[in-house]
């Protein structure tokens, strides 16, 4: 019940029109990729980024979470009705071959981890040379263009509470840059831009 009642919750946050604009930079950049690229998205919850991008090209994806009813409620989206959507152990390697994919996605989800690396090394193995990482982040930031008058408005309910949610461990994420050492360590060509006004970062990693 638990896991149904957080599903719903977050589905209403997904598809609120700010948490659109919070994905688009992933969206954009994986519409740069070709069309037969195959796409993971890890910890994809209720499929949001897959809908937007699937509105721009017949990307082969496949979606993945720990939470059964997350993946429920993406397949409710009629267009990810034939997406491949697979059930994850938490802890576990993710059940997929090497260079089964030309990129995998983590949006907001690698901060919130204990051991944010581990998958990172999984997202590794599953790619071929020349495949790429993308991880999205609340950056932990205060948007210089969210003047503080903004905050006395009811702007979206939504949009404050995952600020306040993600502040903390987005602003220490944004400072440690785990991914940026790990892919030094590992000999991955690295980029981060903050995006979103300054309210996330978007880290990519090419192997
Ligand atoms: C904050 S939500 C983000 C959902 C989506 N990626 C987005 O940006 O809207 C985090 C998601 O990651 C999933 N998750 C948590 N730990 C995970 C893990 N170890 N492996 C895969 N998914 C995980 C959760 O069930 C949830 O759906």
């Amino acid at each position: 019940m638990k896991e149904k009642n957080s599903a719903r919750f977050f589905r209403a946050l997904q598809d609120a029109p700010w948490y659109g604009d919070f994905l688009a930079p992933v969206t954009e950049e994986l519409l740069q990729l070709p069309e037969e690229a195959r796409i993971l998205d890890v910890g994809c919850g209720p499929g949001k980024l897959m809908e937007e991008v699937l509105k721009g090209g017949m990307y082969r994806f496949t979606g993945a979470d720990i939470n059964r009813e997350m993946l429920q409620e993406a397949r409710s989206r009629p267009r990810l009705r034939d997406v491949a959507l697979v059930p994850l152990e938490k802890g576990a390697p993710l059940p997929f071959r090497e260079g089964e994919f030309d990129a995998v996605v983590f949006c907001s989800l690698l901060f919130l981890l204990e051991e944010p690396l581990f998958l990172l090394g999984e997202a590794l193995r599953l790619l071929p040379s020349g495949g790429k990482i993308f991880i999205l982040t609340p950056s932990g930031k205060r948007s210089p263009l969210l003047p503080g008058a903004a905050l006395l408005r009811p702007v979206n309910a939504g949009f404050w509470l995952w600020r306040k949610a993600t502040r903390g461990r987005g602003a220490k994420w944004l400072g440690n840059s785990p991914p940026e050492k790990w892919a030094a360590a590992n000999g991955l060509k690295y980029s981060r831009r903050l995006v979103f006004k300054e309210l996330a970062v978007l880290e990519i990693l090419e192997k």
